[in-house]
């Protein structure tokens, strides 16, 4: 029954994005940044659309905690500085959720989706929050997670703020630069994650070391990972050795469809078994394995 409902709020919204042109269901950042430059999108339409689907699908599907109230404000914000010509990086404009144990010195709460810390005020953005404000990203809310990382005995994705998300999280603090890469975790297929230790001061009860941005694409995921990496002099223990190795120019420039040519991958055993992962998982993850290793371009 949840499911059905859930279909027919998808189909709606796929009505809603025919009739405007733009394809909003599903795009990615390079997508999105077409539409903004050919006039086919703006900012407020992306955030709207955004908004409106929260308020759709959360009621099923728990995985938004709090929407910040000054999203569409930003997205104006940004909507506006692309007006005066302004060059703009690709994650300008383009809304993004945090999780609730990212810290943001906002109208928003940071709570690890706990009701002990609601009302709390964090001292400073996180890190990769600052990072993802200064590349012009448009905060779009905080996501649900197990209740303090589950570092509390909770049920995956039970929080007492969030209730139980039908969206598999992740323990680590997550990024997502597409609402649908969220909501795509339901079916944990065509979703990517890059795992990047990055710094964690400012975050609301850090259990874990690396943030984790969940986005549509492999490009999309890059294009966070340029956002937030770098060296962070609140947390130079952390950031200080790894800030080394970050190529110059970024990693956008290794986004070629040829990658694989020539590479050698180790696939270790043992990691992904039936005792840890569901059957779609493993399935999801044979996918991909497959995939890298028949593509013509391997
Ligand atoms: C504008 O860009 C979007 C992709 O983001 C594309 O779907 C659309 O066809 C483009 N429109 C024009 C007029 O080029
Ligand atoms: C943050 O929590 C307070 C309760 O302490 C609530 O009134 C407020 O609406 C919350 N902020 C948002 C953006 O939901």
């Amino acid at each position: 029954m949840a499911q059905r409902r859930l279909l027919l709020a998808i189909m709606a919204l796929a009505a809603v994005a025919a009739a405007t042109g733009f394809e909003f269901h599903e795009a990615t950042v390079d997508a999105i940044q077409l539409g903004f430059s050919n006039g086919s999108l703006t900012s407020t339409a992306l955030v709207r659309y955004y908004l409106d689907q929260i308020t759709r699908l959360n009621p099923l599907l728990h995985a938004v905690i709090e929407v910040n109230p000054d999203a569409l404000a930003q997205a104006a914000r940004a909507d506006g500085e692309r007006a005066t010509g302004r060059r703009c990086g690709p994650l300008h404009g383009v809304p993004v959720l945090l999780k609730d144990n990212i810290a943001t010195r906002d109208r928003l709460n940071t709570t690890a989706g706990s009701f002990a810390l609601l009302g709390s005020v964090v001292p400073r953005d996180a890190g990769v929050a600052a990072r993802l404000r200064a590349a012009g990203a448009v905060i779009l809310g905080k996501a649900s997670l197990t209740e303090w990382s589950a570092y509390r005995p909770a049920p995956n994705g039970w929080s007492a703020r969030g209730g139980q998300t039908l969206v598999t999280p992740t323990t680590a603090p997550t990024i997502s630069a597409s609402f649908s890469s969220l909501f795509d975790r339901i079916s944990s297929q065509g979703v990517c994650e890059i795992v990047h230790e990055e710094s964690v001061r400012a975050l609301v009860h850090p259990v874990r070391i690396e943030q984790r941005p969940i986005c549509r694409t492999v490009s999309d995921a890059v294009h966070v990972l340029d956002a937030i990496v770098g060296y962070d002099a609140l947390d130079a223990e952390a950031t200080g050795a790894a800030s080394k190795y970050i190529p110059n120019g970024g990693y956008g420039q290794f986004l070629r469809m040829d990658g694989f040519k020539g590479k050698r991958i180790g696939i270790p055993n043992g990691f992904f078994t039936q005792e840890i992962f569901e059957k779609k998982q493993l399935r999801a993850y044979q996918k991909h394995i497959q995939l890298m290793r028949y593509t013509k371009h391997f």
